[in-house]
């Protein structure tokens, strides 16, 4: 029995692939499905040893919901059963009644990919999903029981107005869900959406900061806790537990094509190609990388700075300059109490510049 208590599968299945998404995903497949459910619990056999008593699952993707009821629920009750939580990634128009009521049996908290309820802003994004689809998947999931609902939200989409984002805050806290992502739509290299629309989204980047506000204000006045960057939970049970043992640093392992993990200082990450892992998921390419105390420490620093617990000095002092935190504090974009930074407001709309000025330069 190994240590690890995290758990992440990797579900490639899409529709099809919008413009603006960088993760791995294949569209198409669909007779590939229950193969690849196979193929999972394969390598979970090679590579599962490192698991101890499993706390989080989460099912991520790709597009999870894409499997269905029956193999979702087959893959679901082979996998290691969570003491904490486990959740699956849903897209709206996949969500259908058996759907739901295979989440609810087993007791699974789901993370729904709404994005805006704003159709133009769905086209633009090239969204398959219309925003009634999202209520209707909402109303299934709730009717099931599922413990824990958090939806997706991106805001600063090309020709988004500050009255269409506080149009979807309204509808959030009509919706209220357990739990909110809200995320700032980032051009990611290589993509579609990056070449139509990223210089775009450069110009706009003030407007980004506005929109942050109205995001962090609109989701605490409805009684969200803003725990972590792009995070807002409506009690501390709903606080997202695997991501925040990603956050925190714990090792977890990381199945299905290209899948990332983390154990004991070895980061593996599973090679992207459908066919090579539905042959063999344990002799299909992946490469791994050996993380040094080094770069632990500042991965600690650059994770933990996105919680509102912060991160405590004594896990990161050899990478931490101490000027810039003096300097940082007297800004009051930080604070140091009870041993830990945490960061204010301003310095978390600023994250990356904060923790870009106080990881302190390599010694020669
Ligand atoms: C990889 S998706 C998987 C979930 C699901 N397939 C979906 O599309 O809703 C997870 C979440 O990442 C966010 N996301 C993906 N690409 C993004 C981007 N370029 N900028 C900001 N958020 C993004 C979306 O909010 C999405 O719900
Ligand atoms: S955003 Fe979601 S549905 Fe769209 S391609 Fe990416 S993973 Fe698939």
């Amino acid at each position: 029995m190994g240590h690890v208590r995290h758990l992440y599968v990797h579900i490639p299945f899409c529709a099809h692939r919008c413009g603006y998404c960088d993760f791995v995903t294949v569209t198409g497949h669909e007779d590939r499905h229950a193969a690849y459910v196979d193929a999972v619990l394969r390598e979970l056999q090679g590579r599962g040893e490192v698991l101890g008593e499993v706390e989080t699952v989460y099912l991520g993707g790709g597009t999870p919901s894409r499997l269905g009821a029956d193999l979702l629920g087959r893959l679901l009750d082979a996998l290691p059963q969570a003491s904490l939580e486990t959740t699956v990634e849903c897209n709206p128009e996949g969500v259908d009644e058996a759907l739901a009521a295979a989440l609810g049996a087993r007791g699974v908290r789901v993370s729904l990919g709404a994005q805006t309820f704003a159709q133009p802003l769905l086209d633009t994004l090239e969204r398959e999903t219309t925003p009634t689809q999202v209520r209707t998947a909402v109303a299934l999931l709730r009717a099931a029981h599922v413990p824990s609902l958090s939806l997706d939200l991106i805001y600063g989409i090309p020709g988004e107005r500050e009255s269409d984002l506080g149009r979807d805050l309204a509808t959030l806290e009509e919706l209220a869900p357990d739990h909110v992502s809200a995320y700032e739509l980032e051009a990611k290299p290589g993509t579609r959406f990056a070449v139509h629309h990223g210089a775009r989204l450069e110009e706009q980047a003030e407007l980004l900061e506005r929109h942050m506000d109205l995001v962090i204000d609109s989701l605490a006045y409805s009684g969200y806790d803003w725990y972590e960057i792009a995070s807002f939970a409506r009690a501390p049970e709903h606080q997202g537990r695997h991501n925040r043992a990603y956050w925190e640093g714990r090792d977890y392992l990381g199945l299905g094509v290209g899948a990332v993990g983390t154990v004991e200082g070895l980061r593996r990450v599973n090679g992207p190609k459908l066919a090579a892992y539905l042959e063999d998921p344990l002799t299909a390419p992946a490469a791994t990388e050996e993380i040094t105390e080094r770069t632990r420490q500042e991965e600690r620093l650059m994770l933990g700075l996105r919680l509102a617990d912060g991160v405590a000095i004594d896990e990161i002092e050899p990478v931490l300059d101490r000027r810039a935190l003096e300097r940082l504090v007297g800004l009051e974009l930080a604070r140091v109490e009870d041993g830990r930074i945490r960061l204010a407001r301003r310095g978390r709309m600023l994250l990356h510049d904060c923790v870009a000025e106080l990881i302190h330069d390599e010694p020669a």
